[in-house]
């Protein structure tokens, strides 16, 4: 058995991973490290407890991590500060957490010489013109982040290239698009929208809703994070995306649809300062050298699953409902 090392595993797609792992690769023997923040659900782990090891702990914690990584084969970190909206109230846990967090973890690493993978987000390239529907991002664009979020995960990605070359540590490193499906936080777009109608709320379309991007089922991402541990080159970087690309709006009208309500049920609230206007991943290299294939490309069904599973288990959103819609209120949003 393998043992894995996974960070941030109780949150949207670390949790996911963690379910993934259990059913498709059983060969690995799972540890989580998470912080518990106001993003991490100890619930989205419930089923698969008896499984694995769950340790609550902060990935700044220097010590603890040198233990942690000591003990384990492989490291995959998906711990982060991950909202863009939260960023731009208060930038200091993303600084602490993305950049700090992932230091600390790449020290543990490079003294226990273990393998490493990297999550990180297409966000890293800033945005792409909404009339220029020919680019897309590759693994050559250059970093051009908008956001404290952004801005702190390129800056965690340059750590691990920094550390792989200065020090020859093995780690590989990921930039996905925006994924969706279960276990999601309400704060984010999909799941607020979801779970505004299911509280008799309103959704919510930031400006007037023409931004692109590029979605992927989790699922995918995640079997594309198994394709890079099982055949990526140490030092590389692989884009993940499914060939997603959809408008908010379009997100918004579908949501509304499969939900039985009229396609102007909705209200436009304040757009994102610096907004980003449109993701596009090009997916040719890890297509390519490594054979990986989304299989979820249908968003329709994709999203009535999701609408499915957030009516299901409205007890793991329910309570933070109120508070999650009154922070988004102080910014009119
Ligand atoms: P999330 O916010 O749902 O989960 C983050 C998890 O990390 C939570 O469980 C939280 O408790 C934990 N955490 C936060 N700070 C911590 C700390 N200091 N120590 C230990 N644990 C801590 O995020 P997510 O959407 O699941 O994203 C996971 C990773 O994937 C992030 O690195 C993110 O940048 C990246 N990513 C996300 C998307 C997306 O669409 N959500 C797309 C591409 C990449
Ligand atoms: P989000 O889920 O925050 O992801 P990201 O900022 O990483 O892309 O937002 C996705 C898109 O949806 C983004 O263009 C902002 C927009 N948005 C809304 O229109 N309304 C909302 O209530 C939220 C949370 C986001």
């Amino acid at each position: 058995m393998k043992k894995m090392l996974i960070t941030g595993g109780a949150g949207f797609i670390g949790s996911n991973f963690v379910h993934y792992t259990l059913r498709e690769r059983p060969e690995y023997k799972i540890t989580v490290v998470d912080k518990l923040t106001y993003a991490g659900n100890i619930e989205n782990l419930r089923s698969a407890m008896d499984e694995i090891t769950f340790i609550q702990g902060d990935i700044c914690d220097r010590q603890l991590m040198d233990k942690l990584v000591g003990e384990h084969d492989i490291v995959v970190h998906f711990a982060a500060e991950s909202h863009n909206d939260n960023s731009l109230r208060n930038p200091w846990p993303f600084i602490e957490t993305n950049l700090v967090g992932t230091a600390s973890l790449l020290e543990a690493v490079r003294k226990h010489d273990k393998r490493f993978h990297h999550i990180s987000t297409d966000e890293v390239y800033g945005d792409l013109p909404l009339d220029r529907p020919d680019l897309k991002f590759t693994e050559n664009t250059p970093y051009h982040p908008s956001s404290p979020y952004s801005s702190t995960k390129a800056g965690s990605d340059l750590l691990v290239h920094a550390w792989v070359r200065s020090f020859g540590i093995k780690a590989t490193l990921s930039n996905c698009s925006n994924n969706y499906g279960p276990y999601q936080h309400i704060e984010k777009f999909i799941p607020r929208q979801i779970t505004n109608i299911l509280s008799g709320m309103k959704p919510k379309l930031y400006g007037n809703g023409l931004q692109v991007r590029d979605w992927i089922y989790v699922d995918d991402h995640n079997s594309a994070v198994h394709a890079i541990l099982d055949k990526g080159q140490v030092g590389e970087l692989y884009l993940i995306g499914a060939n997603g690309e959809k408008t908010n709006k379009f997100i918004l009208e579908t949501i509304l649809e499969l939900m039985g309500k009229p396609k102007d049920f909705y209200e436009h609230v304040t757009d994102r300062a610096g907004h980003d206007q449109r993701y596009a991943i090009d997916n040719e290299k890890i297509v390519k050298e490594l054979g990986w294939q989304p299989k979820f490309e249908d968003i329709r069904k994709g999203l009535e699953e999701t609408i499915s599973w957030y009516k299901e288990n409205a007890t793991l959103w329910e309570a933070e409902k109120q508070a999650v819609e009154a922070k988004y209120k102080e910014n009119g949003q």
